[in-house]
């Protein structure tokens, strides 16, 4: 059992039925630009991953936006038989904030105030929070790896509704939070995790193995010009695309935190799964506030072991970032 040392090299227990072949995984998000572009190195990387499905929640703009990226995210992967669910309208307790500011109206706003044509896929009849149930209790324990990048409501119904999928669970890999960086919605909240604070409280206390791509680490992944030009050059449709939605979505970053480009959080979760080693992680106790209006959603890591509270979370603390942009254009340069 790790006890809070530094995991620089993956060398750390896997956890439960977590194997090192190709990985079943359902990706919860709400697209957002980061979370599409999340989506499309998924849907690269079919040797790693094998994408079950894409389950859908209201965070950075209402569900039906966040469901129609999604399609529009597949289609620009050119993987139109993707499966694509609608979840959870609203968070478990509180009111749906969203985040229109970074993302624009439509949630994936190009520059110029373009937007992306109507999708002509179409979603799948069943509740993202059924397909979830469903497709935990339907396969083997500790094969289904679950990879939020989007407030936590979705996998928290799925766990209320049927506990029995808790211990089935491989590991959960999202985005969301911060151990030791402020917040970015509020001083002391990361987005996800403020959206819904009541969700991953579930999620945190499950005990379900679980890997945490925070700010701490993600704002380390930054869009920088010289990046995002490496991108266009790909040459494909898709990856120019992900160019132009880049020079909409950075904007407001680079506006608010004067950094060299913005945090391109989401795909920090599908890089992990498709390569680990581009992080060294922490295993630590987090815990979520859910009362304070000061400290609300504030996600507080007990990381330098102070309590005895158990780690119960893999912290990301650092990215290879040159690593991880090779990646992401190596697998950009797939699509067409
Ligand atoms: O705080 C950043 C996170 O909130 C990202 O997942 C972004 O897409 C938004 O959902
Ligand atoms: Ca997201």
């Amino acid at each position: 059992m790790i006890t809070g040392e530094r995991v620089t090299d993956g060398q750390f227990p896997l956890p439960r039925g977590r194997s090192v072949s190709r990985k079943k995984v359902i990706l919860d998000c709400d697209p957002g630009h980061d979370d599409a572009v999340a989506i499309l190195l998924a849907l690269a990387s079919p040797d790693e991953l094998e994408l079950l499905g894409i389950t859908c929640v209201a965070g950075n703009v209402p569900l039906a936006l966040t469901q129609k990226n999604a399609l529009l995210a597949c289609e620009l992967a050119g993987a139109r038989r993707t499966r694509v669910f609608a979840g959870c309208s609203r968070p478990m307790v509180r009111q749906l904030v969203t985040a229109e500011a970074v993302h624009g109206q439509s949630g994936l706003d190009l520059p110029g105030g373009k937007t992306l044509p109507e999708p002509g896929m179409k979603l799948e009849p069943m509740h993202a929070v059924d397909f979830i149930i469903d497709t935990l209790l339907t396969s083997p324990p500790g094969t289904i790896t679950l990879c939020p990048t989007g407030p936590l409501t979705n996998i928290a119904m799925a766990m209320v509704r049927e506990p029995a999928i808790v211990e089935r669970i491989a590991e959960i890999v999202f985005m969301g939070g911060a151990a030791i960086t402020p917040g970015n919605v509020t001083p002391a909240a990361e987005f996800n995790i403020y959206v819904d604070p009541h969700a991953a409280a579930i999620i945190l206390q499950s005990g379900v193995p679980l890997v945490m791509m925070g700010l701490d680490v993600t704002h380390q992944a930054l869009v920088t010009e010289k990046r995002k030009a490496a991108m266009r050059e790909l040459g494909g449709r898709a990856a120019r695309t992900v160019a132009d939605l880049m020079t909409f979505y950075c904007a407001y970053d680079i506006d608010r935190y004067g950094m060299e480009g913005g945090p391109l959080h989401d795909p920090c979760v599908i890089a992990y799964l498709i390569d680990e080693s581009l992080f060294t992680l922490k295993h630590v106790n987090v815990e979520v506030e859910t009362a304070s209006p000061l400290t609300l959603g504030e996600t507080v890591a007990d990381w330098w072991m102070i309590t005895d509270r158990l780690p119960n979370c893999l912290v990301a603390e650092t990215v290879d970032a040159p690593g991880f942009f090779a990646l992401l254009s190596e697998r950009l340069g797939r699509l067409r």
